[in-house]
């Protein structure tokens, strides 16, 4: 069996992680002194948004060098002791591969300005841009250099689209992928994968259709067969907004050979209903069920899944999905659904100590370039706009949300940094931090390592069902209850669990309950966000 297929992996944003050289921003050795911690948690795996050198415009997703390490974040020794100590807790370390831009401020793109050929082609330059194609943070992507030439940047004007077609850039990125697995790496995540394979062509974009399916994985297959990742048992994961199932299994299915899993985002996006983000409706919970189900059983022996419902680019879960006045409550049930389904969870920081949204209380105080460039955008097509519409505009759903300094302790800073911290510290640090959580027995940092372990113990005939287990949805049209029953062989394990704020009536067998995030449970009665696991053995 894949290593990856009975690990849960934990996402770490390096800058709000921990700090340990008081510059009010996390680094490398904040991430080694936090390792005993993680191995506590039970995780097998971290993975770390780019601390490649960058002039943080989106921090880190542009990269100047993906073969040095940020000054901010430390050195390449600091990296090598890192490594070292996740060998002694056999945790391993994923990186972050942004290969469908670069940084503006990269050799490749200087060199390109200065109109050498060879990095000319490495990008996107066109004196006819294809003005339909925006970019993802709002207005136009494409950016005039002189007179008569545009470059493409589906991201931020720093971001300049690099061009897969030109065999030098893969090569690039195959000498990128043989350096890191040198360097010990045990798998990669990449970001905006699907962009990679491009379809230039203006019909088909006035269309919607701008991801070249084709050609994206014949480049991701030439990227593996052609560099050391042939020959690992890497957790390759790809982040997909384009995905649906098919799609999907194009990345993982074995036989192909690409992929080990993907990040999907259709159930993140169930309740958007085609609108910009900002702008989602109420979760539809049967809508929500539906997709996940869809997910779980056509990829179930045709690929692998990454489980996720929070990151570095989303809402807190618990203010997304759950409810902040049943914060314990709504996050175990969050974390119950989504640990006993198959794939492989992935959990944010702080997720596991259920941190919250933050109040902002002015624009000055955000850093995300989405929100600023998105202001700007939306400021253009209309006068009187203003900042204070903006914030609340964008308050549920900015990534700032997510991106607030790791609490660790009721101290200053939440523990994170004795300086500055980059960016505000959630106000609810006093009552939301790692060291509350870990004198507290009935903590969601106790119930996440029972199912992270559920998981991981093979021995335990449990972490059978929950890899290679089927699903099969109870009660499906229920707008207020998510149960589910994964069997395998003779064994069975039914999650039933209340998303709701109410008191729910269901019908179940009190027998075999083997957790329980209420410390009693009522007779076909569930309270809110109550959620209880039960493992039948016939
Ligand atoms: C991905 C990253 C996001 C970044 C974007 C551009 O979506 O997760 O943080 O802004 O790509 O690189
Ligand atoms: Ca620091």
């Amino acid at each position: 069996m894949n290593w990856w297929k009975n690990v849960v992996v934990y996402q770490i944003y390096p800058k709000s992680f921990k700090d340990t050289n008081n510059d009010g921003i996390g680094d490398l050795k904040g991430i080694e002194e936090k390792i005993p911690y993680l191995n506590q948690l039970g995780v097998g795996a971290i993975w770390i948004s780019p601390f490649f050198l960058s002039p943080m415009v989106d921090n880190g997703y542009d990269v100047q060098d993906y073969k040095k390490i940020n000054p901010i974040f430390g050195t390449m020794e600091d990296f090598d002791n890192l490594k070292k100590t996740c060998d002694k807790y056999n945790i391993k370390i994923i990186v972050d591969f942004v290969a469908n831009h670069t940084s503006d401020k990269h050799e490749w793109f200087q060199k390109a300005l200065k109109n050498e050929e060879k990095y000319k082609d490495y990008y996107v330059f066109t004196k006819d841009p294809i003005w339909e194609k925006k970019s993802v943070f709002g207005g136009e992507a494409w950016e005039k250099i002189n007179n008569d030439e545009y470059y493409l940047h589906s991201f931020a004007v720093n971001q300049p689209d690099l061009n897969w077609e030109n065999p030098n850039v893969r090569k690039e990125f195959k000498e990128i992928m043989n350096f890191w697995i040198d360097k010990g790496i045990g798998g990669v995540r990449f970001d905006v994968i699907d962009d990679i394979g491009k379809n230039l062509d203006r019909d088909l974009i006035k269309k919607g259709i701008y991801i070249d399916i084709e050609k994206l994985h014949s480049f991701v297959k030439e990227w593996r067969n052609e560099s050391k990742w042939n020959q690992e048992d890497l957790l390759t994961v790809g982040e997909s907004w384009d995905s649906s199932t098919d799609k999907a299994i194009l990345y993982t299915n074995p036989e192909r050979k690409e992929l080990a899993m993907v990040f999907g985002f259709e159930h993140i996006m169930s309740n958007w209903n085609n609108k910009p983000k900002w702008e989602a409706d109420k979760l539809d919970l049967a809508k929500y069920k539906k997709i996940i189900s869809k997910w779980q059983k056509e990829i179930h022996n045709n690929g692998w899944l990454a489980l996720f419902m929070s990151n570095h680019d989303l809402p807190r879960m618990i203010s997304n999905f759950g409810d902040e006045k049943y914060r314990i409550e709504s996050g175990k049930s969050l974390a119950l659904v989504l640990h006993m389904l198959q794939g492989t969870p992935f959990v944010y920081q702080g997720e596991e100590i259920g941190m919250l949204n933050c109040k902002f209380n002015n624009l000055e105080e955000h850093d995300d370039i989405e929100i600023h460039q998105m202001y700007e955008s939306i400021k253009k097509e209309n006068d009187d706009y203003t900042k204070e519409k903006h914030l609340q505009y964008v308050a549920k759903m900015n990534r700032d949300n997510a991106r607030t300094p790791m609490q660790w302790n009721k101290d200053l800073n939440a523990g994170f940094t004795n300086g500055k911290p980059w960016l505000k510290i959630n106000e609810n640090y006093k009552e939301i931090n790692v060291e509350d959580a870990l004198k507290d027995s009935n903590s969601l940092f106790y119930w996440y390592q029972k199912l992270i372990n559920f998981r991981k113990d093979l021995t335990n005939p449990i972490s059978n069902v929950i890899i290679n287990g089927d699903f099969e949805l109870i009660d499906s049209e229920n707008e207020k209850i998510f149960a589910y029953k994964r069997q395998y062989n003779n064994e069975e394990l039914i999650v039933i669990s209340n998303w709701s704020s109410d008191k729910v009536e269901f019908k179940f067998n009190k027998e075999n309950i083997i957790l329980n995030n209420y410390d009693y449970i009522n007779d076909n009665l569930l309270e809110p966000w109550q959620s209880i696991l039960i493992f039948i053995k016939k």
